[in-house]
């Protein structure tokens, strides 16, 4: 008979548990089962006159019942608690957290630091010079006088006192050579600036140049050097080739296409459908330049190379417009990170 009472009581607990939703319901509840004069308390209390067994077995229930009542309710308080303080402070913590958002380097640094990498592992010394030049460093000391036809192909903006915005980073060869004794090695990144703007080409823009000079270099050095960066930054299995060019400060002078790295040498819009792409300009330094900076050509020989940054961010992120570049969008920059 009692057994049955506190069935019922037991189920009709756990009901009205489920629908405590603030904290006066829980603390009705609490009195009303547990309070001194608490449903589960008078029970406890009848048991006193009950036979031993029978008490020991339903006390042992009861008890059990209330210890695991004050836990439920413990937890129940502690969760009113913590949504009344969510209303409080307006937000739901259960929200995923903010991220700081960090910044990163730009796409171009991004290949610069790269570049300076892969060439100081060749035992390159990284230096860098100014953005405004003399003509003398920008053209003629690199074998350009001032009737060569190079200088109208770089045409750049010249400031009154006849200092110029430096057309390629080339000028650095004759600065690193006047500051050093040979032997050397140097690579240069830097900006440089043309009249020049269109899909490819930005009227500022970045270059790396780079020189060795020293008693034994030869056209070998320069392909197996050059041919190793390719392969670095664009992947084991690159294809290059050296094709014939003119430069007036280098003589030999080539140029260095890969292999389209988007259609494998078949053809497609990023390779104009040539199946190569140019990447940079390189030869032998020339005996004029050589002499420009005192050194014996009967003892130093050297090559040179000039690449642009942009061209190569290009084909390796497959970015068509030049312009992206600079534009500064957050969507386009936080794809490089
Ligand atoms: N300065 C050249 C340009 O901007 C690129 C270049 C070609 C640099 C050949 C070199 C070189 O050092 O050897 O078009």
């Amino acid at each position: 008979m009692i057994l049955e009472e506190i069935e019922k009581l037991k189920k009709e607990i756990w009901e009205s548990f489920e629908k405590i939703e603030s904290l006066s319901q829980l603390e009705k509840f609490r009195i009303k089962y547990l309070g001194k004069k608490g449903e589960i308390t008078s029970y406890l209390k009848l048991l006193k006159d009950f036979p031993l067994e029978e008490k020991k077995r339903l006390g042992k229930e009861l008890n059990e019942l209330k210890s695991q009542l004050e836990k439920k309710l413990k937890s129940k308080e502690r969760e009113i608690l913590f949504k009344e303080e969510d209303k409080d402070l307006g937000l739901d913590l259960t929200l995923p957290g903010r991220f700081p958002s960090v910044g990163t380097l730009h796409p171009i640094s991004q290949i610069i630091d790269e570049l300076c990498e892969i060439f100081s592992r060749l035992g390159f010394e990284v230096v860098t010079g100014p953005e405004i030049e003399t003509e003398y460093y920008n053209f003629t000391a690199l074998n350009i006088p001032d009737w060569h036809p190079a200088r109208d192909m770089q045409a750049t903006f010249y400031l009154k006192n006849g200092a110029l915005l430096r057309t390629h980073t080339s000028p650095m060869q004759i600065r690193a050579m006047l500051e050093r004794t040979p032997p050397l090695r140097i690579v240069a990144p830097g900006k440089v600036y043309r009249c020049d703007a269109d899909v490819r080409h930005s009227p500022m823009f970045h270059q790396i140049e780079g020189l060795m000079v020293d008693e034994d270099v030869s056209f070998t050095d320069l392909k197996g050097i050059l041919t190793y960066f390719a392969k670095e930054i664009f992947g084991e299995k690159t294809k290059v080739r050296f094709r014939p060019s003119y430069f007036p400060f280098t003589e030999p002078s080539v140029e260095m296409d890969i292999e389209c790295v988007i259609c494998h040498g078949k053809g497609c819009r990023v390779c104009g459908e040539a199946g190569w792409v140019e990447i940079l300009g390189a030869g032998m330094v020339h005996p004029e330049v050589f002499k420009a900076v005192n050194y014996d050509t009967n003892i130093w020989q050297g090559f040179a190379f000039g690449l642009g940054i942009e061209r190569i961010a290009m084909i390796r992120y497959g970015v068509e417009d030049i312009r992206m570049f600079f534009e500064n969008h957050l969507m386009f920059l936080q794809s490089f990170k």
